[in-house]
């Protein structure tokens, strides 16, 4: 039986062990095991404050689980950076907006664990729902985003930046980490994370780390797995098509630009949902050229019954 760390305090509390006691014997069991095992919010939000009080700093990188290389470039960097790296492996309801995607998001912990350990990840945080949103807890998170959540994704997928928003915010109250990791894949969530972070002047620095692509350009994501392996060869399109976007920057006009790549990838039998050429900060859809750098192309596009999203910036 695996026991998590927080079941060991916990029966170590109950047996009236003092919590300086505890913690001295989790460092001393920290040199026989490799990383430590949350389930309980208050277990990790008293191990974490502890280890801020002796001044260790603390990395963050919020995931669903089914990790993949994306994922672990995450945690690479935060080790880089940070005396602990904690990882979390939450699926958070909140966010989906389509009950079938919720229920066949992947899940494998015992994976993510042994890749997390591989990784010399210090912390892993699995909290239930009923840990991350306890009843009478108010976690809804309200802030003005000047429109970034309306736009692209907030369109296509009412309620899911209000749900993104709520458990970041809450997972950070948690772990109360001097800096955050996330994905450029997902950028227009991280530019709403950059602005929620600024509007309610959370003490966090956002750290935003490149897209990790696999070898045919691909996105890598956790919804990969369920492609069909039909879809998984066509999909390659939807990188191929952003990146010739980018390459006739100020070669062609803008908006035959976003035509030839939404073709690019109707042809190859994939069903954008949308296609746009926006600025980096505003995300407001463009309609001639700006400078090098201020352009991101995003698309959404479904392979058979799977979404897949991608973004490059030039
Ligand atoms: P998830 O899709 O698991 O992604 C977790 C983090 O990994 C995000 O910051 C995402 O941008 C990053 N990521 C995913 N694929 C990547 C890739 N190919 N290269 C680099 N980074 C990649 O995004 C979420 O979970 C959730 O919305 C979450 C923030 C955890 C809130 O529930």
């Amino acid at each position: 039986m695996l026991l998590t760390t927080d079941e060991i305090m916990l029966f170590l509390m109950r047996n009236k062990v003092s919590k300086q006691n505890i913690y001295a014997l989790i460092c001393k069991l920290n040199t026989f095991t490799d990383m430590k095992i949350f389930t309980r919010t208050a277990a990790i939000h008293a191990y974490l404050s502890s280890e801020k009080n002796a001044g260790k700093t603390v990395g963050f990188v919020p995931t669903m689980g089914a990790l993949h290389q994306g994922h672990i470039s995450l945690i690479r960097a935060s080790r880089k950076e940070n005396d602990i790296t904690v990882c979390s492996l939450f699926v958070n309801p909140s966010q989906f907006n389509d009950a079938e995607d919720l229920q066949k998001y992947p899940r494998n912990h015992d994976v993510d664990l042994a890749m997390l350990t591989e990784e010399n990840c210090e912390v892993a945080f699995l909290p239930t729902v009923l840990e991350v949103y306890p009843p009478g807890l108010e976690t809804a998170v309200n802030v003005d985003l000047e429109g970034l959540d309306r736009r692209l994704e907030g369109k296509f997928r009412p309620g899911h930046f209000d749900g993104m928003m709520e458990v970041v915010h809450r997972l950070l109250q948690i772990t109360i980490p001097d800096k955050l990791y996330m994905g450029q894949k997902d950028f227009q969530q991280q530019l709403i994370v950059d602005k929620m972070i600024e509007k309610l002047g959370l003490s966090v620095s956002l750290e935003v780390c490149p897209i990790i692509r696999e070898a045919d350009g691909l996105a890598m994501s956790s919804r990969n797995t369920r492609l069909t392996q039909e879809f998984r060869s066509r999909a390659a399109v939807i990188n191929q098509a952003l990146t010739a976007i980018a390459e006739n920057f100020d070669k062609m006009d803008l908006s035959a630009c976003r035509q030839e790549a939404l073709t690019t990838i109707r042809h190859a039998g994939l069903r954008p949902e949308y296609l746009e050429i926006c600025e980096t900060e505003s995300l407001e859809a463009l309609e001639t050229w700006k400078s090098k750098g201020q352009h991101v192309a995003l698309t959404a596009a479904w392979a058979g019954d799977i979404r897949l999203i991608d973004n490059v910036v030039f």
